[in-house]
């Protein structure tokens, strides 16, 4: 057989799938296992996006433009200017999620063995992104013990090299909830600066943040429109995840005219999403209300429900949807097959994702997982309480 690449190789499965087989069997069993791994909201998509496309009057689906329908982009541009973000159209590109706009903001930015710098623990798929750019991840962990905060600059200044090209944060954080201050994104902003670097933040979970604090965007900093690049998407603001819109946003024209080159070479990101995506902007502020109400009650039932289990440690989300715990365990990869393959209470058990995957650095994060509040709350609790019960046995072994 002809051989497969070595970027093809080295490309990382997802973290979680590996576990999927070991779930299917488990409901093969007859065991219903209630997800904490997924990351895909429960919450309705907004009425008015469903019924913008069930409203259409399209007579031939046609590739739409490149970089997105004008209209769709000057709406997007006046969503962030009443979050006080000051972009035009002419700054955005649509993408199909914002997944390709952080393939897109790879290839723009970065060549072969470049090295850009992701604090840890982060979205397990920038590693695959990077592989497939050619592009080596330089990790700098943050710590449970302060809720995953922001490691001093000076850490990361001892990571640059002749080679680093860019540093990546996603704020709020996907796994990790933690929601970056004005003074980090700051502090950021004066080193990237400093070094003549970009700063890529995926901001796709920016509107979920709770306890009264404010999502603080890279794009509000000034004199910065050479160095950043943002990514978004409508998937989890909109629970629109298989729409597959998001955007990539830059000031810069050099790296919106390079990233255009990316998105010519796939035609035009898919024209009923836009439809949907443009009407979700007329969502209700009340949608979000509501929404944001729930994830709160949500986050906090989870974390009293684990604060209940002996030798748990858990980090406070302060947006997102996902928070990291630590278990008295000591490979939560072995605990979470072992939960899917040898443990049910009254016929159920849970599934949790490991949070090695959601680390670059070898052996972190062995004893934590990520848990996605993404279910009604009764189920929250009755996941919570199959796991303390699951820790209690495991540790009997
Ligand atoms: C942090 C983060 N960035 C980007 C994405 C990609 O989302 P999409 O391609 O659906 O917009 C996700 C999806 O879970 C995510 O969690």
């Amino acid at each position: 057989m002809p051989s497969i690449s070595k970027k093809g190789t080295l490309m990382p499965a997802s973290p979680i799938r590996k576990l999927v087989p070991y779930a299917e069997a488990a409901k093969k069993r007859g065991t219903h296992v209630i997800h904490l791994n997924i990351g895909q909201p429960d919450i309705k998509t907004p009425k008015v996006a469903l019924d913008a496309v069930r409203n259409h009057n399209i007579d031939v689906l046609e590739y739409s433009m490149t970089q997105g329908s004008e209209e769709y982009r000057q709406k997007i541009a006046a969503y962030y200017a009443k979050r006080d973000i000051f972009v035009d159209a002419e700054d955005i590109i649509v993408t199909t999620g914002g997944s390709e706009a952080l393939a897109f903001a790879m290839g723009t930015i970065m060549d072969n063995d470049d090295e850009i710098i992701i604090p840890e623990p982060f979205y397990a798929n920038y590693n695959g992104f990077a592989t497939a750019a050619g592009v080596k991840v330089k990790p700098i962990a943050s710590s449970i013990e302060n809720n995953f905060a922001l490691p001093p600059i000076s850490k990361f200044e001892k990571l640059i090299t002749s080679k680093t090209k860019a540093i990546l944060i996603c704020n709020p954080g996907n796994p990790t909830g933690y929601l970056y201050s004005k003074e980090e994104i700051t502090q950021l902003a004066a080193l990237v600066k400093k070094h003549n670097l970009f700063l890529v933040a995926d901001e796709v979970y920016r509107e979920f943040t709770y306890d009264g604090r404010e999502h603080y965007s890279i794009l509000q900093e000034e004199g910065l429109e050479e160095n950043v690049i943002v990514v978004d998407s409508v998937s989890k603001r909109y629970s629109m995840c298989g729409a597959r819109i998001g955007c990539l946003i830059s000031r810069n024209k050099e790296v919106i005219a390079t990233a255009m080159k990316f998105a010519q070479a796939r035609l035009s990101p898919p024209t009923f999403a836009q439809i949907a995506s443009e009407a979700a902007l007329e969502t209700p502020q009340e949608y979000f209300d509501d929404v944001i109400e729930e994830y709160v009650s949500r986050r906090n039932l989870l974390l009293t429900e684990l604060n209940k289990l002996e030798g748990v440690k858990v980090a406070t989300p302060q947006g997102a949807f996902y928070c990291v715990a630590e278990l008295p365990i000591a490979d939560a990869d072995h605990f979470a097959q072992w939960l899917l393959e040898s443990f049910e209470v009254d016929g159920k058990t849970v599934m949790v994702a490991p949070a090695a995957g959601f680390y670059a650095t070898p052996g972190l994060g062995k004893n934590q997982i990520r848990i996605a509040y993404v279910l009604e709350k009764e189920q929250l609790v009755k996941a919570v309480q199959i796991l303390g019960k699951a820790l209690i046995e495991y540790n009997k072994k």
